[in-house]
């Protein structure tokens, strides 16, 4: 990792993920988008930047500042995560052929993980593909989807079924734009920093635990180590795997339930964090209940998610049958194989095929409180 002065004199972090010759930085610190020099990661000299009804009026005017001599376009999306389907991707696609946009075009992504999903598949489909940099400006998004190339859109059926694999050419991650961000969408966001403590690295979880009123009052500092920590770990674990054949699937810990819960409340209701958040607890458990965690361990990790704000059980309204139907759905079933990502230890995950189907079913049970 490195860290370089930049013009402003606050250290911008910088991670690399590395991916051959589609290695890529990313930028972490407070003012990045002034610092960073986003223009050289656009090739031509046209771009359209995609963003939403939220963001666009916060932070476009800054971007289109940056990219001074550059012909910008953008497209303002509806903002949610249920205009994260065919429909809203459509949206993009008729900016691009409406603008005349050509293949030397390069997409910004500017906004959370449904605006970074939907601009890096509309990237990686447009006339077969054209470059992307992302902006997030959520933490969830600066913390996890705008790195390692996952894009696609919802499908009424499922969550996240249709899309691509498709890599930036740089995420631009800039500390200064949370300041915006409601506290519940931060809490989401730490659902995720908290998620790879606990597949990756104990010592963070345990420096989560011990600063965790510093990141809720969004300390500068705390937050930045946060977000270097998680990009670091997520950099990792998708040079190791970017296609996830193997052992990528443990940055789903707790997604397979929280997909669930999602498609349950169709897209609605809920924001993704918070399913997260409720779906690793039942990782947790379905973990101890293997033998692997202990009771308190798990209890450690409700507190952490309880002090953060998050939802720890499902919707009232779920039943064990709607979790085993939609969960059938998860992009991690092969051959019709069922797999879940349990802890083996605080620390460390892996996926596995063989959870025996009592105690899923006890854990189910035990979660719709039935
Ligand atoms: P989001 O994109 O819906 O953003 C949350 C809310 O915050 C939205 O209302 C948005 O407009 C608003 N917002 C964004 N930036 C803001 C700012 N700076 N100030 C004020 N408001 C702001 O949700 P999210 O949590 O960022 O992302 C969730 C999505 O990411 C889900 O669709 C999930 O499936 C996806 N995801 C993808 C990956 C991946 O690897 N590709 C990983 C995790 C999650
Ligand atoms: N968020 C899971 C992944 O990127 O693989």
């Amino acid at each position: 990792m490195a860290i370089s002065e930049q013009a402003n004199g606050s250290p911008t972090r910088r991670i690399d993920v590395s991916l051959g010759y589609r290695s890529y930085p990313i930028f972490i610190g407070s003012g990045t988008i002034q610092s960073t020099d986003i223009a050289q990661y656009v090739g031509g000299s046209r771009l359209l930047v995609v963003s939403n009804t939220t963001v666009e009026p916060l932070y476009l005017d800054v971007i289109r500042d940056r990219l001074d001599g550059k012909s910008v376009d953008s497209v303002v999306l509806p903002d949610g995560e249920k205009f994260k389907n065919l429909d809203g991707l459509d949206l993009i696609f008729t900016a691009l052929l409406r603008g005349g946009h050509d293949r030397k075009t390069t997409l910004i992504a500017l906004g959370g993980g449904v605006v970074g999903d939907m601009t890096g598949f509309a990237a990686a489909s447009y006339q077969r593909g054209v470059p992307f940099v992302q902006i997030p400006t959520t933490l969830l998004s600066q913390v996890d989807s705008s790195v390692g190339g996952k894009t696609g859109v919802n499908h009424r059926l499922g969550k996240n079924m249709i899309g691509a694999f498709y890599q930036p050419l740089a995420v631009v991650v800039d500390t200064d734009t949370l300041a915006t961000l409601s506290e519940r969408e931060f809490a989401a966001g730490l659902a995720e920093v908290i998620k790879y403590g606990l597949i990756a690295d104990a010592d963070f979880f345990v420096w989560l635990e011990n600063h965790l009123d510093e990141l809720l009052r969004r300390d500068a500092g705390a937050l930045t180590y946060a977000i270097e920590r998680s990009c670091q770990i997520k950099a990792d674990v998708v040079a190791a795997d970017e296609t996830e054949q193997g052992v990528r699937a443990i940055l789903n810990l707790g997604h397979t339930f929280g997909h669930a819960i999602e498609t349950f409340l169709d897209y609605s209701d809920w924001v993704h964090g918070e399913a997260v958040s409720a779906g690793m607890l039942m990782a947790a458990q379905l973990s101890a209940s293997l033998g692997y965690v202990s009771v308190a361990e798990v209890a450690r990790i409700r507190m952490i998610l309880q002090r953060c704000g998050l939802p720890i059980t499902p919707p009232k309204s779920m039943q064990v049958d709607d979790f085993k139907r939609l969960m059938q759905r998860d992009k991690k079933v092969l051959d019709g194989q069922m797999r879940l990502v349990i802890l083996k230890s605080l620390g460390t995950a892996e996926v596995t095929a063989d959870v025996p189907e009592t105690h899923l079913r006890q854990l189910l049970m035990s979660a719709c409180g039935g």
